[in-house]
Order: structure tokens, then sequence, then C-alpha cells
């Protein structure tokens, strides 16, 4: 076999060369199969018995991972709190009085650092646990890829000018998610989210008592316990999805086909306009949901990592270490 030194050294150097541009930046399904192969029992274990204990916990968590990826990329900026000196991304305006789940993530990650102490970043953590979350209450499940850093900083106000706020009109989200490398198709698939958890009064007041596309007998339900009046009621909780708040289905898009969706951007997703058809085709096809919200999550969950020697491994998700 005649293969010459220096040929085997031009692609050895090609090889390397490109590396160089991509490989730092590429994450993998099988990271942490050497250096933490229990991560994902571990981490599942963990996200079980806190939803056993409130179920509404896989909603706060599978939002957490949302709102972290959409700062500056998925590198559990959101975790950090707020000190004298530092000011994190939880008293964000979409943040503050609504993010939660931050005792969850840390529970997980003690239990992580028990079996590979330094090992697993936080991100990597909000990552997995957003699909433990999603498969414990009967959705869809897909490989998460790992291998992201941990930030050093946070900013408060790309978390306030990146995360969508729910007055967003069709356009304002098809824009928000095209900034970070998220199609329409995107979009439409992971709002899908909405269909467990809960939203708090002020983020849905104006919808129930101002809008014209809501069906009005779900209107005034919603009103009995959200007043009309700024200041009253603002944190009581509505469900997302009124069907089945505790389950991943595709209720929620059967719901907004019924001009039933809570948020004035939910109805937008089926209002007349271009994504009509997708939201109807979710609503009768919860295999095509889940394909395309699991294909949807893996891209929402490579936005702008930090690899290789970027960032750290903090040991507490809430402090840079
Ligand atoms: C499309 C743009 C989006 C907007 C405008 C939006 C807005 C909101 C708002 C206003 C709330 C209620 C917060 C509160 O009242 O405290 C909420 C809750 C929630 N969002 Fe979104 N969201 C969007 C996309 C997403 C995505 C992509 C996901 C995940 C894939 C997601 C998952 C959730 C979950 C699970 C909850 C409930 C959290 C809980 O009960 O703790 N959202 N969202
Ligand atoms: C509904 O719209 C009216 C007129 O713009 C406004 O004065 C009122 O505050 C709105 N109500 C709510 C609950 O948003």
């Amino acid at each position: 076999m005649a293969i010459s030194t220096s040929s085997l050294k031009t692609v050895l150097t090609l090889s390397l060369l490109l590396c160089v541009g991509s490989c730092s930046a590429q994450l993998s399904t099988n990271f942490y199969s050497k250096t933490c192969p229990n991560v994902f029992t571990t981490v599942k274990s963990a996200v079980r018995s806190a939803i056993s204990k409130e179920s509404r916990m896989g909603a706060s968590l599978l939002r957490l991972f949302f709102h972290d990826c959409f700062v500056n990329g998925c590198d559990g900026s959101i975790l950090l709190d707020d000190t004298s000196s530092f000011t994190g991304e939880k008293n964000a305006n979409p943040n503050r009085n609504s993010a939660r789940g931050f005792d969850v993530v840390d529970d997980i990650k003690s239990k992580v650092e028990k079996v590979c102490p330094g090992v697993v970043s936080c991100a990597d953590i909000l990552a997995i646990a957003a699909r433990d979350s999603v498969v414990i209450l009967g959705g869809t499940s897909w490989n998460v890829k790992l291998g992201r850093r941990d930030s050093k900083t946070a900013s408060q106000s790309a978390a306030n000018n990146n995360i969508p706020p729910p007055t967003s009109n069709l356009n304002n989200l098809i824009s928000s998610f095209q900034s970070k490398g998220l199609s329409t198709k995107d979009m439409v698939a992971l709002s899908g989210g909405h269909t467990i958890g809960q939203a708090r009064c002020t983020n849905f007041r104006a919808r129930i008592y101002n809008e014209s596309n809501i069906e009005s007998s779900f209107a005034k339900t919603r009103q009995g316990r959200c007043p009309s009046s700024s200041g009253s009621g603002d944190n009581n909780l509505a469900p997302l999805d009124l069907q089945t708040p505790t389950a991943f289905d595709n209720n929620y898009f059967k719901n907004l086909i019924n001009q039933k969706g809570l948020l004035h951007s939910d109805q937008q997703l089926f209002n007349g306009g271009s994504t009509d058809s997708q939201v109807r085709t979710y609503s009768n096809n919860p295999s095509t949901f889940n394909s395309d919200f699991a294909a949807a999550m893996i891209k929402m969950g490579d936005i702008s990592p930090l690899t290789g020697s970027n960032g750290e491994i903090r040991k507490n998700c809430r402090r840079v270490n």
C-alpha cells in the first residue's frame, strides 16, 4: 500500500484546518459517554420526581431552555443570580415573576455533580431536562446534542430584546425566530410548547377583553379570574392549553382553530395568515407535530453554544466559578 507520508500529512493538516473552523462548535449526542455515562438517567429521575411533586414543573423547565437559548445562545446564562455587582437575566421583563424551576435545576445539578463532578454544564442540563419534561408529560423524544459550556456573563438587556413578548404579531414572531436561525415552520412547531403550562393574567388581559378573534365563552371564562383593570389579579394563572395543561399533545393547535388561543401571540398563528395551514396540519396529525417539534428543539439547542475552551463548567448553576 503506497500512501506517502507527505500525502498523509496533507490529509491530516487539512482535516485539522477544517476542525478549527467547525469542530469546536459541534455538539454531539455522545459528548459525555466516557466522562459521565450516567448523566441521562440522573437527570431524568430528578426531573421525574420534580414533576411528580408539581405537574407544572415540566412546562417551567421547557420554558427555561427556550429563554436560555434565545439570549446569546444556549449557555446557561438564565440561571445566574443577580448580585450587588452582577445583573443577570432573571429580572428581565419576560422572566421576572415568571421564569421558574431554578430550585429544580439546582437539585439536578447537585445530583449530576455527585456522579461526575465538574463535567456536565448547566446549559446541557437544561437541554436534557427540557427533553425529559416533554417525554414525561407524554410528548415525543429526541436525541439531545451536548457539549455546551456555561457562560461567565449574562445580559438583562439581551433577554428583554430577544425573547418575544406575547403582544407580538405574526411578522414579529417570524422575524424573532428568523434572527436565531429558526424558520417559520420551526416557530410554529416550537409554539406547540404552549400545550403545557400556565400564563399570568397580565399577559392575556388585553386579549380576553379587547380582541375579536377569540371564542366568546372562552373569553368570558378567562375573565372570571382575570379582572380587566391592570394591577388587580395580575398574577392569576390560566392554562395555556385549556384542555390538557399537563399533557404534551397537539391540543394547543386544536384550540387555535377554535379561537381559543390564550395569548395574543398564540392566536396569531391561526388568524388568516401564512401559518394557518401548518396549524391545521398539526391539529389533525400529532405525529407530524411530534417530528417537527423534535427537529426544531434540536435546532434551537444549536443556537450559539459555547464549546471547546470557551466558557466554563459551572459548579453551581447560579454563579460563575
Ligand atoms: C413564539 C413566541 C413565544 C411567546 C410570545 C411566548 C410567551 C409566553 C408567555 C407570555 C408565557 C406566560 C408567562 C407568564 O405569564 O408568566 C409563556 C409560557 C410558557 N412558554 Fe412561551 N412563548 C413563546 C414561545 C415558546 C417556546 C418556543 C416554548 C418552548 C418550546 C415555550 C414554552 C412555554 C411554556 C412551557 C410556558 C409555561 C411555563 C410555566 O407554566 O411555567 N414558549 N410563554
Ligand atoms: C381595551 O381597549 C380600550 C380602548 O383602546 C382601552 O382603553 C382598554 O384599556 C383596553 N382594555 C384592556 C383590558 O386592555
